[in-house]
């Protein structure tokens, strides 16, 4: 079910922790987990506790509370956009109805081309910069419906490289 890359990596992390707690391993075992395959559906979750031995309910519980995890497909750009108190007082909801109106999806849901997806997250321990929204591995600041439309453009334009 995954590569033997992946398996290498998720038994690296699982030999940082006591044999006893194999539950420290599971967030990296997850997102190595993700990394490959895109997203987690419910067999890959199972797969991960069975690699680390742990109940299958155990990784459901981490899976279905962290939002970096998608348990179902998701565009090739996630606008992650954080919606929490300085986020807010910044704007964020505009933030979000812009991207909803622009993209033509609501929250939660892909365009139809398959390369974004829209989700309001909890803080991102960047609120100096609100509002912020979190674009795969990096964070994109002080967002406005201008610096968005453009941001939108690039990335259409085949440019990921983009802040
Ligand atoms: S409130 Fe948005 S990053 Fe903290």
């Amino acid at each position: 079910m995954l590569s033997e890359a992946s398996l290498a990596e998720i038994a690296r992390e699982r030999a940082k922790y006591p044999p006893e707690r194999a539950r420290s391993a599971l967030l990296a075992a997850l997102r190595i987990a993700q990394a490959e395959h895109g997203y987690l559906p419910e067999t890959l979750v199972e797969y991960v506790a069975g690699l680390l031995e742990l109940p299958a309910i155990q990784a459901f519980e981490v899976a279905t509370f962290y939002s970096m995890y998608d348990l179902r497909p998701v565009g090739k750009y996630k606008f992650c956009v954080c919606g929490s108190v300085s986020c807010f007082l910044n704007g964020s909801d505009g933030i979000l109805a812009h991207l909803q109106e622009r993209l033509g999806v609501g929250l939660g849901e892909t365009t139809p081309d398959g390369l974004f997806t829209i989700a309001e997250v909890e803080c991102l321990g960047a609120c100096k910069d609100a509002p912020v929204m979190q674009l795969g591995d990096r964070y994109v600041e002080t967002l406005t419906p201008e610096s968005l439309d453009v941001l939108i453009g690039q990335l259409r334009g085949g440019r990921d490289d983009v802040r």
